[in-house]
Order: structure tokens, then sequence, then C-alpha cells
């Protein structure tokens, strides 16, 4: 037998006890841990109080937190926060909290189903399942949140790669709070946008916008991609939502977003694309896939991607990948 000395057994530990610096993360998040650090020292025994938390516990866990680098233990019982942990501060506008939130609860709890799919076929959460989600108040709101904050920096890089000064409105088609056209606009001064989502997100989409300074330049039309999408743009934009979705269902989006165009018009795809070959650099590709596995959606190649935009009636142009492992695929309306 020979001894691996290459650090396997080491680094797949880690990966097998992985789970418990999510589950950390996120119940330090709920329970407003991160919010009731600041920079000067405090006690373990403060912070317990004044968050109603059992104080034992709470030094426990913060001394769990400080040694994954989100706190700093300054003495043996009390606590300052660590740079990265202030990411996870409320007054933070770079804040990571609704990806704290959701990974850590609903996307956890998802991701278990995958036993049930690998037996059967069937998705574990079944389809979509938005109405529930949004019907969830703290879920929902974290859920949209964290889709805008990973929006931000694509679209900033898809402000920068194509062109939009050809283009009257660009609609953003299951655009949630508008992550993503907030930095298009900021981008394009003389642009006009649209939000086209579930009537449920108007309120959050909103606040949001009027927090982004783009209000005034967007209108939120609400109704569902299922029934029709809305005629306002000659340019729409479609991010992370064919992923959400079985083959039959971006069939129907696809073409009732070509039914929005006319000929020569541009819709934007963005989403990961699933390389033919899947080595380590692919990890944020194949975890979506995991992720979209119990909702019924996955994640595509190329080869995919261009015979449902053919089926649609757009052809596939240039693909170029932008940020946070997202690619823009430029599809034109035939
Ligand atoms: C994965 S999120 C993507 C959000 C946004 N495009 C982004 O990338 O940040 C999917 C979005 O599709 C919206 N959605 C789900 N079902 C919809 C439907 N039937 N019609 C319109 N939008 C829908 C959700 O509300 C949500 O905003």
């Amino acid at each position: 037998m020979t001894v691996n000395g290459g650090g396997d057994v080491e680094r797949l530990r880690d990966m097998i006890s992985a789970g418990w610096r999510t589950v950390l993360i996120h119940h330090g998040v709920m329970n407003g841990l991160f919010d009731a650090l600041s920079n000067e020292p405090q006690e373990a025994s403060a912070v317990a109080a004044k968050l109603e938390l059992d104080a034992d516990t709470v030094l426990r866990v913060l001394r769990a937190l400080a040694s994954i680098e989100l706190v700093r233990q300054t003495a043996l019982t009390s606590f300052a926060i660590a740079p990265m942990g202030a990411l996870l501060q409320t007054a933070n506008p770079a804040n990571q909290r609704g990806h704290a939130v959701h990974w850590g609860g609903r996307t956890l709890d998802s991701i278990r189903t995958i036993d049930h799919t690998l037996r059967t076929g069937e998705p574990g959460r079944g389809n979509g399942n938005f109405a529930e989600l949004n019907a969830d108040s703290v879920n929902g709101q974290a859920f949209n949140r964290a889709m805008a904050d990973q929006s931000r920096p694509v679209a900033r890089a898809l402000a920068k790669a194509h062109d939009f000064s050809n283009y009257a409105c660009v609609m953003d088609v299951g655009g949630g709070y508008g992550g993503s056209i907030t930095e298009v606009l900021l981008a394009n001064p003389g642009l006009a946008g649209a939000i086209y989502d579930l009537p449920a997100l108007d309120a959050g989409a909103a606040t949001y916008l009027s927090a982004a300074g783009v209000a005034d330049r967007v209108r939120y039309i609400g109704g569902s991609f299922f029934e029709s999408v809305s005629p306002a743009a000659d340019c729409i934009l479609l991010k992370f939502i064919l992923h959400d979705w079985s083959d039959p269902e971006c069939t129907t989006i696809m073409g009732n977003c070509r039914a929005a165009l006319q000929p020569g018009n541009k819709l934007l795809l963005i989403e990961r694309i699933m390389p033919e070959l899947v080595t380590p650099a692919h990890e944020d590709v194949v975890r979506a896939d995991m992720v979209m596995m119990p909702i019924n959606g996955r994640e595509r190649t190329l080869a995919e991607f261009t015979g449902m935009a053919s089926a649609a009636d757009f052809r596939m142009g240039e693909v170029t990948l932008l940020a946070d492992g997202c690619s823009v695929m430029v599809l034109e309306a035939v």
C-alpha cells in the first residue's frame, strides 16, 4: 500500500466537511452576529445579551467564525469584525447576505434532493417554484437580492463588451430586482430600460432601482414569460432564466421572446456555458447545474443553446465571456 503524500486526504476531508462553513455563516447572518460586531472588540457575552442568544454558544460560534477569518478573536472571550465578515453586514453596500441566507437555507435543502433525482430522474423540488419562493418574504427577498448582487459585475462587463448605442429600449426578461438593467443603463445614459418579471417582485424592484438611481428610467412590467413577453423593447436580456427550466419550457420562453421582437432585433442570452469536457476550472458551472437539478433546470452546452436559439428563429452570433463564469451569447431574431 502506498501512502498518499500529495495532500489528497486533507483535501478530501475538507470537501467532505465543507458544509459546516455554509451552515455557520448562514446562522451567523440569520441571528445578527455579523451586524452586532464592529472594529472595536466586544465580549461574546455582551454580543449574546444584545441579540438575546445563549452566551456560551455565541462564544463558541464566534471562535469558529474566527477560524475562517470572518471575525477576529482579540482576547480569550472578545471579538471584532474581520474584513471578510464585514461583507456580511447589512450596512455594507457590497454585502453578500442574500447569498448567505439563500445558500445555507433553501439551496442546501434543495441539493439534498439530488438523491431522489438520482434514483428517479424526477426533480426533487418540482419546477421553478418561484411562486412559493416569493410567498416567503425572508427567502424571497434574499434570493432576489442575491441575484441582483451577482448580476451587477456581470452586467458591468456586458456594458463594456456589447454596443448598446443602437437600441431604444432594453428589456430584462425575468430581470428580478434589476441588477443587470441598472448597470446597462448607468453605462448608457440615453437608453430606456424595462423589466418583465412576475408581478410579485414589483415593489422590491422599485426599492432596488430607486437606491441604484435608475428608477426613473426603468418600466416594470408584471407578467409571465410562459404566457407572453411584452413587445416593449428592441433588445431583450435573458440572464439566468433558461437554466431554471426544462427544454420544453425553454422553447416556450424563447418563442415568446421571439414574438416580442422584430427581425434583426437582438436577444442577449447570459448563462454559464457547460463545457464539453469538465475540468476543475469549471466548478462554478457544474455547481450551478447541481443547484438547478432539483427545480428541473440545467446548465447547457453552447451546442444546446445554439439548437434552442435556432428552433425559436434566432441566429446564434458572437459569444463573449463576461465575469463570474458567465458568457453572453448574442442572438439575432431572423
Ligand atoms: C434565477 S432568477 C434570475 C434573475 C435575473 N435575471 C438575474 O440574473 O439576476 C429568475 C427570475 O425569473 C423570474 N421568473 C420566474 N418565473 C417567471 C415567469 N413565469 N415570468 C416572468 N419571470 C419569471 C423570477 O422572478 C426571477 O427574477
